[in-house]
C-alpha cells in the first residue's frame, strides 16, 4: 500500500516511519540543525491559520509528536482566539510550539512573523488559512470575490516569496499546502471557492517544477468535507443572502436542494480536524512527499475519472448524475457510509480506552 493512503471507511492509517527522539527539539529559541544530512533533526515548521480547524489540529499534532520532530510557528491573525490551541497544545506551548501573529492577507505581517524566527529559517510551511463562499453567482459581489481570492490564492503567493528564497538556497525545504478535492473538481454555488482552489493547485504545479531542481517539495492536500467552523462559518453565511431577486427555478436550486444535499454530505461524510492532521502529519513525514494526496479515500475516484477523460465529458456527466439523478440512491448511500463512519470511530474510540 502507499505510504500516503488516503482514510475513509474501510481503510487502515499507517504509522508513521520509527525513528529515535530527536534531542535537537527540546526548546523553541535554539535554532534549528541542519537537517541537510538526516530526516532525524528537527525541523521548524510554520503553519497558517491555527486559530481552527485543521491548523490547529495540525499544530498540536506536531508539537506533541512523541519522537520531537518539530518546532511548530503557529500562527492566526486574531491572538485572541488562541485559547483554545494554548489549552490543546498543553506542556507542548513553549517548547515545540510558539503562536505568532500572522494575517495572510498582509504582506507585511507575513514578513515580519518569518522574520521573528530563528536565523528565519522554515523547513515546513503549512499554507492552510483559508476561507470558503458559497451561493449563486448573481448574488456574490466582486469585492467578495476578491477577498476570497485574496486570503486563499495570493495569501500563498505572499507566504512562498518569503520562505523560497531561505528554501532554494539550502537546497532543501518543503511546501505544503491545503487544497481540496474542490481543487480537482467544481461544485455547483462553489463557482468562487473552486475558482480559488483551482488556482492554488495551478499554482502548484508550476512552482513544483522549479522547486525539484532546488530540493524543495511541493504537497498539495486535498481534503473532502472536514468538520470544522468552516462549515459553520458557509451556512452562517448563505443564511445571509438576499434570495429575492433570484428567479425561482435558481432559488429553489440553492435553497431546496443545494443547502439540504450540503448539510447532508457533510453528515455523512465529513473528516475529524484530527483525521486530516495525521494525513497532513504522513506527508510532512514521508521520505518523498507526494505532489498530490487526498485525505479521504471515498474521492479518488473523482480524481481518477478526470484523468481518464481529458475531454472533460465523463468526470462532469458522472458527477451531474451523481448529484441530480441518483438522488434515492445517494441518500441511501450516505446513510450507509454515515453508519460505516460511526462504527470506526467507535471503534478508534475503544482502542484508546486503556
Ligand atoms: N472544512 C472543510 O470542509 C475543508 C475541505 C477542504 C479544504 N479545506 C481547507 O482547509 C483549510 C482550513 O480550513 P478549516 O476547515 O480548518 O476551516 P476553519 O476552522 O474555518 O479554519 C480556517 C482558518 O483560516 C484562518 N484564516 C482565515 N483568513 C485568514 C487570514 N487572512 N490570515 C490568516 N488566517 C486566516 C481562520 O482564522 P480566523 O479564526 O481568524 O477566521 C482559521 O484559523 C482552508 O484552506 C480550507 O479551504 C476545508
Amino acid at each position: 500500500m502507499d505510504p500516503i493512503t488516503p482514510s475513509g471507511p474501510g481503510t487502515q492509517l499507517l504509522h508513521l516511519s520509527p525513528a529515535g527522539l530527536n534531542p535537537n527539539c527540546t526548546s523553541l529559541p535554539e535554532a534549528a540543525v541542519s537537517d541537510r544530512e538526516g530526516r532525524m533533526s528537527c525541523r521548524n515548521v510554520l503553519i497558517t491559520g491555527c486559530s481552527s480547524g485543521i491548523g490547529l489540529a495540525l499544530a498540536v499534532h506536531l508539537a506533541r509528536d512523541e519522537l520531537r520532530r518539530f518546532r511548530v510557528v503557529a500562527t492566526m491573525r486574531d491572538l485572541g482566539r488562541r485559547g483554545e490551541l494554548e489549552t490543546r497544545a498543553g506542556t507542548a506551548l513553549g517548547h515545540t510550539l510558539e503562536i505568532r501573529q500572522l494575517d495572510v492577507d498582509c504582506e507585511e505581517s507575513v514578513r515580519r512573523c518569518v522574520e521573528a524566527i530563528p536565523q528565519q529559517r522554515v523547513d515546513v510551511l503549512v499554507s492552510n488559512a483559508g476561507r470558503g463562499l458559497v451561493g449563486p453567482l448573481e448574488l456574490q459581489s466582486v469585492e467578495a470575490a476578491r477577498r476570497l481570492l485574496d486570503t486563499n490564492v495570493l495569501g500563498l503567493l505572499r507566504l512562498v516569496r518569503q520562505v523560497l528564497p531561505d528554501m532554494k538556497r539550502r537546497r532543501s525545504g518543503h511546501v505544503v499546502v491545503m487544497s481540496s478535492v474542490l481543487g480537482l473538481q467544481g461544485l455547483l454555488f462553489n463557482d468562487l471557492y473552486c475558482a480559488s482552489k483551482f488556482a492554488v493547485e495551478g499554482f502548484c504545479e508550476s512552482l513544483a517544477l522549479q522547486a525539484l531542481k532546488f530540493g524543495v517539495h511541493i504537497s498539495l492536500i486535498e481534503p473532502g468535507p472536514v468538520a470544522t467552523e468552516f462549515e459553520r462559518k458557509l451556512y452562517e453565511e448563505a443564511a445571509t443572502l438576499d434570495l429575492s431577486g433570484l428567479d425561482p427555478e435558481t432559488r429553489e436550486l440553492f435553497q431546496g436542494f443545494y443547502l439540504p444535499y450540503s448539510r447532508e454530505v457533510f453528515a455523512a461524510l465529513a473528516q475529524s480536524p484530527a483525521e486530516v492532521a495525521e494525513h497532513t502529519a504522513r506527508v510532512i513525514t514521508s521520505e518523498s512527499p507526494p505532489f498530490r494526496s487526498q485525505t479521504n479515500s471515498l474521492y479518488a475516484p473523482l480524481a481518477t475519472l478526470k484523468h481518464a477523460d481529458t475531454s472533460g465529458h465523463l468526470p462532469l456527466a458522472a458527477f451531474q448524475r451523481l448529484i441530480f439523478q441518483h438522488d434515492r440512491l445517494f441518500k441511501a448511500s450516505l446513510s450507509l457510509l454515515k453508519l460505516l463512519q460511526w462504527r470506526k470511530r467507535r471503534d478508534m474510540d475503544h482502542t484508546k480506552t486503556p
